[in-house]
């Protein structure tokens, strides 16, 4: 299939699990993938897979020089970009009493401020050059609803989803169309963090939290980040143009809205 052919698409926090399935997949649909990450060597391996269809780029969501940077250098490398996945996030967890500070001025510098202000530089971008681009947001099913023990997390993945309605009403404007994806439980390297962390707050041999939302999922597993790619390619395809300000749950029927 060639459904993205001759696109451009910058994907943050694409090195590993959901950011870099989105990336083969855009590759496999025909597109040119910029693989931007905090972790430039893992970044540069996965980018070697795709062969002159990727770039690595180092990219911290969180500077705004950095963000600047691997925009410059991905319009060099391929020309102006025509699909932004906001994917790089953090996971955090505690127990209300015992949140740090620091703790949440760093999940939301990443997964919230990292989000707008890369929406904002790419949307300055195609506005720039007339691109009728496509922004998706990584939400989740933590946006949705609050957890007890994960507060901070919940919090930025919500914000995620008012992000991208205001975004979305906004950037229409310009023939920009800004939506985002609320996975469930994708089990990886993110998910490996979250089951560790439940393992020492309740108790639980390592495994067992992964294995009670996985009994829990109405599709009887967790998910894959495969599971999450056709979404991704039909949100950023022609297919999608009458879409906007949307959160999609691709969750297997976690959660209704
Ligand atoms: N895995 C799940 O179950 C799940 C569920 C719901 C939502 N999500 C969301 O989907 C997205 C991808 O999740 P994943 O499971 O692939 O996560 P992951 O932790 O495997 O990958 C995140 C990537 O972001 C990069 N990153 C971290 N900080 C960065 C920064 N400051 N600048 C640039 N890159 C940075 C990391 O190096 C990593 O490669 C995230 O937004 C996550 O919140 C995941």
């Amino acid at each position: 299939m060639n459904r993205l052919a001759g696109k451009t698409a910058l994907i943050t926090g694409a090195a590993r699990g959901i950011g870099l399935a989105f990336a083969k997949a855009y590759v496999a649909e025909g597109a040119r993938v910029v693989i931007a990450d905090i972790d430039f060597p893992r970044a540069k391996d996965a980018a070697s897979q795709f062969g002159d269809a990727a770039l690595a780029v180092e990219m911290d969501v969180t500077r705004q020089h950095s963000i600047d940077e691997a925009v410059a250098r991905t319009v060099a490398h391929f020309g102006p970009i025509d699909i932004l996945i906001n994917n790089a996030a953090i996971f955090t967890a505690a127990p209300i009493v015992e949140i740090e500070r620091a703790d949440y001025n760093r999940v939301f510098d990443i997964n919230v401020a990292g989000t707008l202000f890369t929406l904002q530089a790419v949307a300055r971008h195609m506005i720039e050059h007339g691109v009728k681009g496509r922004i998706i947001n990584m939400a989740s099913q933590a946006g949705r609803r609050g957890e007890p023990l994960v507060a901070v997390y919940c919090a930025s993945k919500a914000a995620i989803i008012s992000l991208t309605q205001s975004a979305g009403l906004n950037l229409i404007a310009h023939g920009i169309n800004v939506n985002a994806i609320a996975p469930g439980v994708v089990d990886g390297e993110h998910w490996d963090g979250v089951d560790a962390f439940f393992a020492k707050h309740e108790g639980k041999p390592l495994g067992q939290k992964k294995r009670e939302v996985a009994a829990a999922v109405p599709y009887g597993r967790m998910g894959s980040a495969e599971d999450l790619t056709g979404m991704a390619v039909f949100l950023a395809s022609d297919d999608a143009r009458y879409i906007l300000a949307q959160t999609y749950n691709v969750d297997g029927g976690n959660w209704m809205s």
